[in-house]
């Protein structure tokens, strides 16, 4: 039995796991920092770099406690070092260096969105790989062919803005709050999806990047534009916030979808995996899952407790690394970008 504290601080979430043997969680806790950003309709990295100071001790004291475990029972650390916001992965990583010290157990570093490619596995008895897995949240947008934990291929990623991004601005247009997900989600119930043709970015024919920062204009032009609706937002009826929500929420989902879709025939797997935050989007888990049904794919999307980001899904790719014997020096370094 190995067991792993994890430790998650790229953005803006506060997060400390205890998991043994990658897969068995005894802990998740999750101090979340909305509430801070919200009014900036956006994360602030200097806010999240001092909210990460001010909780992670309280949040790894609550991980280790519920999971009822003392330092000696804990095999080795894992801590997110790439990719995110480099003053937030920095309290992250000097934490867990501190206690791989004190504590004299490996310290094991962790791409964090190789773990959301990792984490619709956990919990479940049996691996699911090989799969495609689609990871959309509020920073990325991003297949990957997932061969097994440390086999984890990239196979495209957003150019520009993210899927969650794109919700996010849109709904700043659409004079929500923040984050905009969720609201944009709950807005689109009740419009209609085929109102509004907005574009779906496809790039080129065989290419399996993304590109959302052209609809989001769309969803600006078609408010504010020359000749589409007059009046900017005041003017529009619920009705018609509604539509402009449902269409551009299909648009997104709908190239979603198409490039899982060509991923899965240019791999030849049969199966799809789903992670990140924007998973939390009923319409497009629907939407991917009755895709996949019709070509007789598994489709398996993580639990909502391991989409958002967490530290179970480090703890849990870290175990991997462990075992490879894939460990890392005092002198980690946190870096903005992906591996
Ligand atoms: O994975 P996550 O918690 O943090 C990042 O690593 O970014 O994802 C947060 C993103 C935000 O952009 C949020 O608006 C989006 O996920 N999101 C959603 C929904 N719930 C959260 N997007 C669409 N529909 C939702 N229901
Ligand atoms: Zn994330």
């Amino acid at each position: 039995m190995t067991a792993l504290l994890g430790i998650e601080t790229s953005c803006d979430e506060t997060s400390a796991a205890v998991v043994v043997d990658g897969v068995d969680v005894r802990s998740n806790i999750v101090a979340s920092q909305v509430d801070l950003h919200a009014k900036y309709g956006g994360v602030v990295p200097e806010i999240a770099s001092r909210a990460h100071i001010e909780r992670l001790d309280s949040v790894i004291e609550e991980a280790m406690s519920i999971a009822k475990v003392t330092p000696n029972d804990i095999d080795a650390v894992a801590v997110t070092n790439r990719p995110g916001l480099v003053g937030a992965l920095v309290i992250g990583l000097t934490a867990a260096k501190t206690l791989s010290w004190a504590w004299g157990r490996p310290l094991v570093g962790v791409d964090h969105i190789r773990a959301h490619a990792y984490s619709p596995a956990i919990g479940l008895p049996a691996p699911l790989w090989p799969a495609v897995a689609l990871i959309v949240s509020g920073g990325h947008t991003s297949l990957f062919l997932v061969e097994g934990p440390t086999s984890i291929e990239l196979l495209g990623a957003t150019l520009d803005d993210a899927a969650g991004e794109a919700f996010d601005k849109v709904a700043t247009i659409l004079g929500l709050g923040y984050p905009g997900g969720p609201l944009v989600e709950k807005l689109a119930r009740g419009g209609d999806p085929k109102a509004i043709d907005f574009p779906r970015t496809m790039l080129e024919p065989h290419s399996l990047d993304f590109s959302f920062s052209g609809i989001k204009t769309a969803v600006l032009y078609h408010i504010h534009g020359r000749g589409r609706t007059s009046g900017g937002l005041e003017a529009l009826s619920q009705r018609q916030l509604a539509d402009i929500a449902a269409s551009f929420q299909r648009s997104v989902i709908d190239v979603l979808v198409r490039k899982t879709m060509l991923a899965v025939s240019r791999t030849g797997v049969h199966t799809v995996v789903l992670g990140g935050g924007v998973a939390a989007n009923k319409t497009l888990r629907t939407a991917l899952e009755t895709e996949c049904q019709s070509r007789r794919l598994t489709f398996h999307a993580a639990p909502m407790a391991y989409c958002t980001d967490n530290a179970a899904m480090i703890a849990a790719l870290g175990f991997h690394h462990l075992q490879r014997g894939d460990v890392a020096a005092l002198d980690l370094d946190a870096y903005a970008s992906g591996s």
